[in-house]
């Protein structure tokens, strides 16, 4: 079944997030560190009319890496174009896409880590030197020729960081890992969101929609679009902490953002596993679900935000998961 909350890009999102998308800096909302160093950059980049450097950006979906990407270009007064690692199969299109660009335009390869490897040689000397070597004719014959591109920025995004390659991690001058977002920096984004979008929002019920957000801008802007369906047709059209904490109950998230299948994974540990430690597999068999679907899909969420600590011994439930559900008085059982 399809979650509301995970935080990958849905066919639903496409429409809304085109228009939500912010075009400068200062429009974009936390990521403090990140959004430092690039005006830096940017700034100095320009003053030099020269490429900016080659920028990695990394982190979890939906944290706005695209989004910065196309903000960068938009600041440098350049054109972006915009690929992603799976999308180019063969040596030639990366060849191709290169020799198209102008110079001082930004190349977005999105999901950048799964580029082949041939095609990721290519890349090799695009970024450093700005040219490419390519192969004319076949067999003993062949010769190679080097062709001179125009200098650009590579603009890679990647939510795996670390299956990038050595050669490539080393060849960008600016790597900033995106980081979740705050309850204060979603509310704002949920406030100019619901701007944008024309409804009306109070703090309160953008405070209530930014908690259950899961520290994701895509959620919060799909959230606030689900609300505000349910504000139009069942309330007077204005979202407050009512409607939101009604529409978001009835979709499953909850206070924290937790869903079905996060209180069912918890609710099992305490009950059928006195709180733990249950090993990944005994906990995987008794919510019939498959063992690495738990640990890449539902665990991280619940582990950075404390309802599990993993142990040697297995997973066990937090004293605040413990709360979070009203059982304090089990929290003695743990020891
Ligand atoms: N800092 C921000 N301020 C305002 N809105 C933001 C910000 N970051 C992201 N958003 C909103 O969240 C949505 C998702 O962002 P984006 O598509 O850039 O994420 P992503 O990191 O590229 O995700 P993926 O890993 O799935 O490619 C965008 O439509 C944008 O409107
Ligand atoms: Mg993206």
């Amino acid at each position: 079944m399809e979650r509301i909350i995970n935080a990958d890009i849905m066919p639903e999102d496409d429409k809304i997030e085109q228009g939500l998308r912010p075009s400068y800096l200062t429009e974009y909302i936390g990521q403090e560190k990140a959004k430092k160093n690039l005006k830096v950059f940017i700034e100095a980049a320009k003053k030099r009319k020269e490429s900016l450097d080659h920028v990695l950006l990394y982190g979890p979906p939906g944290l706005g890496k695209t989004t910065l990407a196309a903000i960068v270009a938009n600041e440098m007064g350049v054109n972006l174009k915009i690929t992603s690692g799976p999308a180019i199969e063969k040596p030639g299109e990366l060849a191709a896409i290169l020799n198209s660009l102008s110079p001082n335009d930004v190349l977005f390869i999105d999901e950048i880590h799964r580029l082949n490897k041939q095609v990721e040689e290519v890349l090799y000397p695009a970024m450093e030197d700005f040219a490419i070597d390519i192969v004319i004719g076949k067999g003993a014959g062949a010769r190679s020729i080097r062709l001179e591109l125009p200098r650009f920025t590579l603009i890679g995004a990647t939510t795996r960081a670390g299956m990038l390659t050595a050669p490539l991690r080393d060849r960008f001058g600016v790597v900033n890992r995106l980081e979740f977002y705050n309850v204060t920096e979603l509310m704002q984004i949920i406030v100019r969101s619901a701007g944008v979008l024309g409804v009306s929002i109070d703090d309160e019920g953008a405070l209530e929609i930014a908690k259950r957000s899961r520290g994701t801008p895509r959620l919060a802007n799909r959230f606030l679009k689900r609300v505000r369906d349910f504000a139009e047709v069942e309330h007077s059209g204005k979202i407050d902490f009512d409607v939101a904490k009604e529409a978001l109950d009835r979709l499953d998230v909850d206070s924290l953002g937790l869903d079905n299948t996060d209180r069912n994974i918890l609710e099992t540990m305490i009950y059928k596993f006195n709180g733990g430690p249950v090993g990944l597999d005994t906990l995987a068999a008794a919510i019939g679900e498959d063992s690495g679907t738990i640990e890449d899909v539902y665990e991280p969420y619940l582990i950075k935000n404390g309802f599990i600590n993993r142990t040697p011994r297995g997973r066990i439930v937090t004293e605040h998961c413990y709360k979070h559900f009203g059982l304090e008085n089990l929290i003695a059982r743990e020891d």
